[in-house]
Formats: C-alpha cells, sequence, structure tokens
C-alpha cells in the first residue's frame, strides 16, 4: 500500500452545499503507540479494542467559497471552540493532498462527546475518526465509485494523518495498526481488522474507565511521541511491542486469559516506564492510580478472576474482564474502586463494531 492510492481524480463537479454526520468511537491500546516518524507513520506496531459506549458524534455542514485556504469553524456542544482550530489547520494541510475539495469549502464543523469532555478521556481518537468519516462522504458524493472496502480504508488512512491512533476507530472491535511480520495486511498507513481467529472468551470484553483524574493532561501524547525520539530505551520497546504483538496472535487464539493480561499489564506499565525515563521525564500517573492497580492484583489474586488493567497516556485507568466474569467485576469496581475515582465518576464500556453514518 502506498499513500498515493489514496490521491483522487479529479472530480467531475464540486456540490455547491450539504451536511454529512458521522459517529465515531474511542479504542483502547492492548499494544502501545508510542514514538512515530514523520507523517505520522508509527515506531511499532499496535492493536487495540474498539470500544462502544464512548463515542464523538459530528456534523459537517459545507458550502462552496471562491476565497484562498482553509476556512471552519468548530463547536463543541453548541460552543465555539477557538482552540480546536490549530489541530484542525493542520489536520487539514496534512490531507489536502488526499481531499483536494478542502479548500474550495467553508466548512461548519459540530461535535459532541458522549463522554463528559472533561472527563480526561482522550477525545482525538474519536473526534479525528468520525471528522474523516464525515470528509469521506463528501469525497464518496463527489466520486460515488468508492466501495465501502475503500471508504473506510481511506477514512483511516485521513484519520491518522490527524491523530495516529484515531486510524484505529474506524472499524472494531480489533484494530491492528503498523507492519507487522506475522500480521497479514498490517500496514503503517491504516488500520486493519485483526485478520486471524479470536476465542469467543473476547467476545464482548468489558472496559471500564475509572476517571481518576479529569483534568488536562501536563504532557500531550504529541509531546511525550517525540521524546522518544532520543530515548535510550527506544530501540529495546520498540522490539518488546513486536514480540508483544506475536505473543498476542497465540493468546487470540487460544482464550488464555491469564497470558492476556501478562501482555496487557505490562504493555501498561512499560508506556508510563518510557514517559518516567524519557528526557525530560513525567509521570501521567496520579496516587489513586496506584491506588486501584494495588486493589487490582489483590482482588485478582484473591479471587481468581481475569481482571486486569491498561492505562492510556493519562492517569485514568481502563480495567478490561471478560463478559461472563462481569457481575461480580462490576460489584468489585462500584463497591472497592470508585472511591478512587474523581466524584465516583467511572464509565461502563466493552468491545464496540465501530463506526456509523448518522442520517441526517
Ligand atoms: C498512549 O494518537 O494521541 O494512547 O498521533 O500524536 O495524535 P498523536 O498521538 P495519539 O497517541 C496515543 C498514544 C496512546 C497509546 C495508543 O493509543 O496506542
Amino acid at each position: 500500500m502506498i499513500a498515493n492510492e489514496f490521491i483522487p481524480k479529479p472530480y467531475k463537479h464540486l456540490l455547491e452545499s450539504g451536511v454529512v454526520a458521522y459517529s465515531a468511537p474511542s479504542n483502547i491500546a492492548l499494544v502501545k503507540y508510542w514514538g512515530k516518524k514523520a507523517h505520522q507513520i508509527p515506531a511499532n506496531p499496535s492493536i487495540s479494542f474498539t470500544l462502544n459506549n464512548c463515542k464523538t458524534s459530528t456534523m459537517l455542514t459545507f458550502e462552496r467559497k471562491t476565497s484562498k485556504g482553509f476556512s471552519f469553524e468548530v463547536f463543541l456542544d453548541g460552543e465555539l471552540q477557538e482552540d480546536f482550530k490549530p489541530k484542525i489547520e493542520q489536520f487539514f494541510s496534512r490531507i489536502e493532498a488526499y481531499l483536494p475539495f478542502l479548500a474550495s469549502y467553508h466548512f461548519r464543523i459540530e461535535t459532541s462527546n458522549t463522554f463528559p469532555h472533561s472527563s480526561g478521556i482522550a477525545s482525538s481518537a474519536s473526534g479525528m475518526s468520525a471528522l474523516a468519516l464525515c470528509l469521506m462522504q463528501i469525497e464518496q458524493q463527489l466520486n460515488p465509485d468508492i466501495s465501502k472496502e475503500f471508504f473506510n480504508k481511506k477514512a483511516s488512512f485521513l484519520a491518522r494523518l490527524g491523530s495516529g491512533s484515531a486510524c484505529r476507530s474506524v472499524e472494531g472491535d480489533l484494530i491492528v495498526w503498523g507492519t507487522h511480520t506475522n500480521i497479514k495486511g498490517s500496514s503503517d498507513l491504516v488500520g486493519i481488522k485483526y485478520p486471524y481467529a479470536v476465542h469467543p472468551n473476547f467476545k464482548n470484553y468489558c472496559d471500564t474507565i475509572l476517571l481518576v483524574d479529569k483534568g488536562e493532561k501536563q504532557v500531550s501524547s504529541t509531546v511525550g511521541h517525540n521524546l522518544m525520539h532520543n530515548h535510550s530505551f527506544a530501540k529495546q520497546r520498540f522490539a518488546q511491542a513486536h514480540s508483544n504483538m506475536d505473543a498476542l496472535i497465540s493468546v487470540l487464539k487460544s482464550g488464555d486469559l491469564t497470558a492476556f493480561i501478562s501482555i496487557v499489564e505490562r504493555e501498561a506499565l512499560t508506556l508510563h516506564a518510557m514517559m518516567m525515563s524519557s528526557d525530560p521525564y513525567f509521570i501521567l500517573m496520579k496516587p489513586n492510580t496506584l491506588e486501584i492497580i494495588n486493589k487490582i492484583w489483590a482482588f485478582r489474586a484473591k479471587t481468581g478472576l481475569h481482571i486486569c488493567f491498561t492505562l492510556d497516556a493519562g492517569a485514568n485507568v481502563h480495567v478490561l474482564f471478560p463478559d461472563n466474569e462481569a457481575d461480580e467485576i462490576q460489584k468489585f469496581i462500584e463497591t472497592e474502586l470508585a472511591v478512587y475515582c474523581q466524584n465516583g465518576h467511572f464509565i461502563e464500556d466493552k468491545l464496540g463494531q465501530g463506526a456509523q453514518q448518522i442520517k441526517i
């Protein structure tokens, strides 16, 4: 696959105006993307669960214009967001070669999340994916021959250029991004559906997100990725991600939950270990993140249930567990873990099937 295959042939005509809308889910990585090269190429392959309930809905209204350059306004829950503009401006300039109509329209971007904006849950994956899908819907109106498969592939390609992990938020329920020798079809350019057998143990896997810290992160993911460039452990870390992907292939097939837990928790802690050993170093976990991890370990040792945790680039904890153990584990979360969350807040989520068009 090469990027040039996403450059469209000249459009026969342009539309005067229109409205499109999409909702796209968030995702949680099992093997983490941390470190990237130019043009949003990941330093190592990653794999994620697509979520079901945490999502962004975006409506894009477009109207022909004659002035030069990009023109758009962004609203979150009906409120104008000036601070979203630089990221979208950068996104548009990265994708203009692949969507040459971009500068021909003024866009009104109206977006909302199912999770609270101030939850500390990153909305960049679901947000960039929803926006990329809306833009693809316009492209499809200009070029109706596009197949569903190409539509999703190009949406993932574009979303990656907005935010790397967003390319894993187009489809469900297990998505691989980044070239891996033993995963057929894997690519640095797009997320693909995991192509091999998955044991029923992983069907409807649950993810309860414990909102430990709802504040803005002190260090953005983009800064963190860049700190991997001169990181003393970068080479070993990227090699480890490759071997953890290999290990996951057999675990996903066999349904070995104990081995799954060991890979997933090690990935989460390695991600944070990379942050804690970069130059400059930083810590995104909070005291309650560690309290929760220790409680999970004690509960797992006591009950033998297959509860585990993962983290993204923040203090919140994703608690992962199989569907058939959900009753007991959810009770444990409510009684023992919710106290460590800000205002007792957590979000119950599970594996999902990917983005959906919103009919207007
Ligand atoms: C820790 O996708 O937010 O969540 O490409 O700079 O937008 P940019 O980074 P982003 O990084 C997410 C990193 C992570 C791990 C993961 O989701 O794989």
